[in-house]
């Protein structure tokens, strides 16, 4: 078996949003923050707002690896897993798209405050790369390759694929890495820079014990 790796559009979305939300793992983090992920209106509603995304922030690519033996019987497009790369170039100016919380989506207020405090908590250590550091940053935001074609090297080439596009703009990259991640970005020049958990909150602290994800650095191909 072998994968290509092409643009994936809007159009795709239909395809690879069911999926992505039934391999994506990190229980905790999808429930909270995507709690109708499993349910139609749900998945029409990430789909909404990832066009939105799109269409506020130029830097958004999203890429997909097909397999390249599958015959036209073949559903889904042959689409075998995905991933969202985030470009931030210094002569632009992003607005952070802010984290969708609609009131009604939550059973009561405490759940949609942890929810955007797990957002926030999520967040600080790339928003902070964004506002200090030299630009230009490109962001691994989303990666997942569906679990039966796993181990075969589609999640390396979406991660190769990202960082040669951050070697030609001489980018950081930088990654909020599951535990699953993590040894795969380490063998495409990440580095762990900070174990992130939640921010200290007395209502929410029992919560969550331990980390929410890595966060994890590949240098800039020159100093600059
Ligand atoms: C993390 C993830 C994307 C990796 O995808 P993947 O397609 O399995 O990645 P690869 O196949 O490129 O690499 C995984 C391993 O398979 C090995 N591998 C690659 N090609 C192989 C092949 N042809 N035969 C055997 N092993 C192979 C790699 O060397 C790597 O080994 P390691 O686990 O010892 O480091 C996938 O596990 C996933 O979707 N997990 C759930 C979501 C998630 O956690 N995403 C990351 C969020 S930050």
């Amino acid at each position: 078996m072998s994968f290509e790796i092409l643009p994936a559009t809007k159009e795709d979305f239909k395809f690879f949003i069911p999926p992505l939300f039934k391999a994506m793992g990190l229980a905790h983090f999808v429930a909270t923050l995507w709690p109708d992920n499993q349910t139609e209106q749900g998945q029409q509603r990430a789909i909404q707002r990832f066009m939105t995304e799109m269409d506020d922030h130029s830097g958004i690519r999203w890429i997909k690896a097909v397999d390249t033996t599958a015959t036209e019987a073949d559903d889904s497009r042959k689409i075998v897993g995905i991933a969202q790369w985030a470009v931030f170039e210094p002569d632009r100016t992003y607005r952070e798209v802010p984290y969708y919380a609609p009131d009604d989506l939550w059973p009561n207020k405490l759940e949609r405050d942890y929810a955007i405090h797990l957002w926030e908590s999520y967040i600080q250590p790339r928003r902070k790369v964004l506002r200090e550091d030299t630009l230009p940053v490109v962001n691994l935001q989303i990666l997942c390759v569906w679990p039966e074609y796993r181990k075969r090297g589609a999640g390396g080439q979406l991660v190769d694929w990202g960082n040669r596009l951050a070697d030609d703009l001489n980018a950081v990259c930088i990654v909020e890495a599951s535990g699953m991640g993590q040894p795969l970005y380490e063998k495409f020049g990440y580095e762990v820079q900070e174990l992130v958990g939640l921010k200290d909150d007395a209502r929410f602290n029992r919560r969550m014990d331990g980390t929410i994800h890595r966060f994890m650095v590949r240098p800039r191909r020159k100093a600059i």
